[in-house]
């Protein structure tokens, strides 16, 4: 499974790159903004400098919604450097652009799924990835898990190569059930990618330890 970082801010990329199990990133313009980032040029060189940091895939969103500028953004971000991802929305425009990227060897992340239709005719598209937000399902009283798990089950039953990447994922529980149901990639924030290591008894067991040693080597 590959671990995917969900945020423009890039101290946070720098840390989550630092632990040695960073796959990518992922952003959008909602994250971009937060982080202060607005304008073509300073949004371009952003991406680079991400780019710069995590040896991995980084999703770069378009703003454009109509195929023709779905496609002049994307060829433009694409070109920035080589692990750039094109992030195109799921509308109409953007299953044309998608499957474009694909006839022209570009790859592409497929934002905003919530159905397995979606998730279908994306990966009929040439889609590289495809983005389930299962936190925002789980946000609406809809189980976001059971979408990863219908996913799952359509591209085995076909053998897509699109991979599955879970996002808006929002805490340790949603990173396990995401694994065991084999999704391809998970997204979120440093804090569920951190909370993995945590249990108590790690804690007490290894303060015995180092107590134990303690006394023994006085
Ligand atoms: C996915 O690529 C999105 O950037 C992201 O996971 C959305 O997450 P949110 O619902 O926490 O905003």
């Amino acid at each position: 499974m590959k671990f995917f970082i969900d945020t423009a801010n890039l101290n946070e990329i720098r840390e989550a790159n630092d632990l040695g199990v960073l796959d990518g990133v992922t952003t959008n313009p909602s994250l971009m903004a937060k982080e202060g980032i607005t304008g073509e040029s300073n949004i371009k060189k952003h991406y680079v400098d991400i780019c710069n940091i995590v040896d991995g895939d980084v999703s770069a969103e378009v703003i454009a919604t109509d195929v023709a500028g779905m496609i002049k953004e994307g060829t433009e971000l694409a070109a920035l450097h080589e692990n750039i991802v094109v992030k195109i929305p799921m509308i109409k425009d953007g299953i044309k652009a998608i499957k474009h990227f694909s006839n022209e060897g570009i790859r592409t992340n497929c934002t905003l799924i919530f159905s397995p239709g979606q998730a279908l005719l994306a990966a009929k598209a040439g889609a590289t990835y495809i983005s389930p937000f299962l936190g925002r399902l789980d946000d609406v009283s809809t189980d976001g898990l059971n979408l990863i798990h219908e996913i799952r089950t359509i591209y085995d039953n076909y053998m897509f190569d699109t991979e599955i990447l879970a996002a808006s994922v929002r805490h340790p529980m949603h990173i396990i059930d995401c694994a065991k149901i084999g999704a391809d990639v998970m997204t979120g924030p440093l804090s569920a990618i951190m909370a993995l290591a945590n249990h108590p008894l790690t804690d007490i067991g290894l303060q015995k330890f180092l107590a134990d040693y303690a006394k023994g080597n006085k």
